[in-house]
């Protein structure tokens, strides 16, 4: 008995030594990992990827490569205390235009089929590099200015540069409209194309969306189009959308487009197809 006891013991022990020992050699960089840059988690977190100038040609597969998480995660299926999520529909999840179950944010935008469909984002889109020590401007020397307006305090991304985009309010108030969409699509059929088959026709013309597919949708349905512009708005102020030059455009500018870009952000804009 005492033997076996015995036996048993330095079985264990000896098992837990080698366990220890693969868990050691599995977790530390071996010497040849050590001389490669981001070979451990410090080193990620300040790989030069997440800063600019590297951050702005990055590819998604260079992000990826550290980041799948963020393609793969998905909410739960049910909470904690056990409420079903797809016993709960947000308001967002109603829109004609949505499909699937509940979705995590970042496949939302890069890999649902309607994402897909209408929209072209990349990483560096929205992630144009952070402070990984405290995402605050002005705190310490290599920290942005605090003049940095570009610069969200305790945000990863700039809201105004990126969300604001496709989820502000509809500006019906330039379009001449009668009222807020939702009152007044009724009176134009849900058909945005009645009034931009001729007016501010040269739009999308951005490499993050498919302009082709967009007008597509829009013939089916305003729905899809409105999605974008207050349909699923989370501001309460509309994005001041650049105001492109377009065939019959009146000679005048209204008061509100005055202080307006006529073009679309540099960094975006791609040429109008058909021109070289
Ligand atoms: C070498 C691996 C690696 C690469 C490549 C990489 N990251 Fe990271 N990233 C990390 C690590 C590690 C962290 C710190 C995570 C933590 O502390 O939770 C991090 C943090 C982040 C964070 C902040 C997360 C948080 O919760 O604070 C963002 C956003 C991010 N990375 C985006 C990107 C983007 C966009 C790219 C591509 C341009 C990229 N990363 C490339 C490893 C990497
Ligand atoms: C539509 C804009 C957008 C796009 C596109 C986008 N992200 Fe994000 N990402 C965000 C926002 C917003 C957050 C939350 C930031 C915060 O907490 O301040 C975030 C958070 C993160 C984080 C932190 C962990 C987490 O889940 O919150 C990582 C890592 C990250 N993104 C990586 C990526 C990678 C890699 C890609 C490309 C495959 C990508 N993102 C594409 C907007 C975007
Ligand atoms: C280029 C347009 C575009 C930009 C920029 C954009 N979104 Fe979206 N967003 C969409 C579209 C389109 C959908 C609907 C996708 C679908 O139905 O599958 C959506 C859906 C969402 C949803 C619903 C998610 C869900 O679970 O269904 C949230 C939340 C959201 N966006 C937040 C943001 C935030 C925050 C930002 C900025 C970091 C942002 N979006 C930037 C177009 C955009
Ligand atoms: C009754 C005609 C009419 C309808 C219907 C209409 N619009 Fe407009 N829209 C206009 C006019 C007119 C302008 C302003 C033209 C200018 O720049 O002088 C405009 C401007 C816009 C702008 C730019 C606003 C800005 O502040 O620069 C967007 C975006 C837009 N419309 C989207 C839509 C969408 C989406 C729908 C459908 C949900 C829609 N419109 C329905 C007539 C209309
Ligand atoms: C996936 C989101 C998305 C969808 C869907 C969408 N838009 Fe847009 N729209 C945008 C963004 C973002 C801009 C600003 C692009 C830029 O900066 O040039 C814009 C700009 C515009 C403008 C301003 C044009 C100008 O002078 O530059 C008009 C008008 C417009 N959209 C109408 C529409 C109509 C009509 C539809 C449906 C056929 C539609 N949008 C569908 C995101 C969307």
């Amino acid at each position: 008995m005492k033997t076996s006891t015995l036996m048993l013991g330095m079985a264990v022990l000896i098992g837990a030594t080698v366990g220890a020992g693969i868990w050691v050699a599995n977790t530390l960089p071996s010497p040849e990992q050590r001389e490669k840059p981001e070979a451990n988690y410090q080193q990620a977190v300040y790989s030069a990827l997440h800063f600019k100038p590297a951050i702005e040609s990055a590819d998604d597969a260079q992000c990826l490569a550290c980041h799948k998480e963020i393609l793969n995660d998905k909410p739960r299926v049910s909470s904690p205390a056990g409420a079903r999520a797809e016993n709960a529909k947000a308001w967002y999840q109603q829109l004609t235009t949505y499909s699937g179950e509940q979705d995590s944010f970042h496949r939302r935008h890069l890999s649902t089929p309607f994402a897909k469909q209408v929209m072209n984002l990349k990483c560096n889109f929205c992630h144009q590099g952070h402070d990984p020590r405290d995402e605050a401007p002005g705190t310490s020397a290599t920290a942005p200015k605090q003049t940095d307006t570009a610069f969200t305090l305790r945000k990863q991304v700039n809201p105004e540069t990126t969300c604001l985009k496709c989820h502000g309010q509809m500006p019906w108030q330039n379009m001449a409209l009668p009222g807020p969409w939702m009152e007044s699509k009724e009176a134009f059929q849900n058909n945005c194309l009645l009034c931009h088959a001729t007016v501010r026709t040269v739009r999308h013309q951005v490499n993050y969306l498919h302009a082709n597919a967009i007008e597509e949708a829009g013939k089916t349905s305003g729905d899809a189009c409105y999605g974008c512009h207050g349909g699923r708005a989370w501001y309460r102020i509309a994005y001041p959308y650049p105001r492109h030059a377009w065939p019959d455009m009146p000679a005048e500018t209204p008061d509100w487009a005055k202080e307006r870009a006529m073009e679309s952000e540099a960094r975006f804009a791609i040429l109008p197809t058909g021109k070289k």
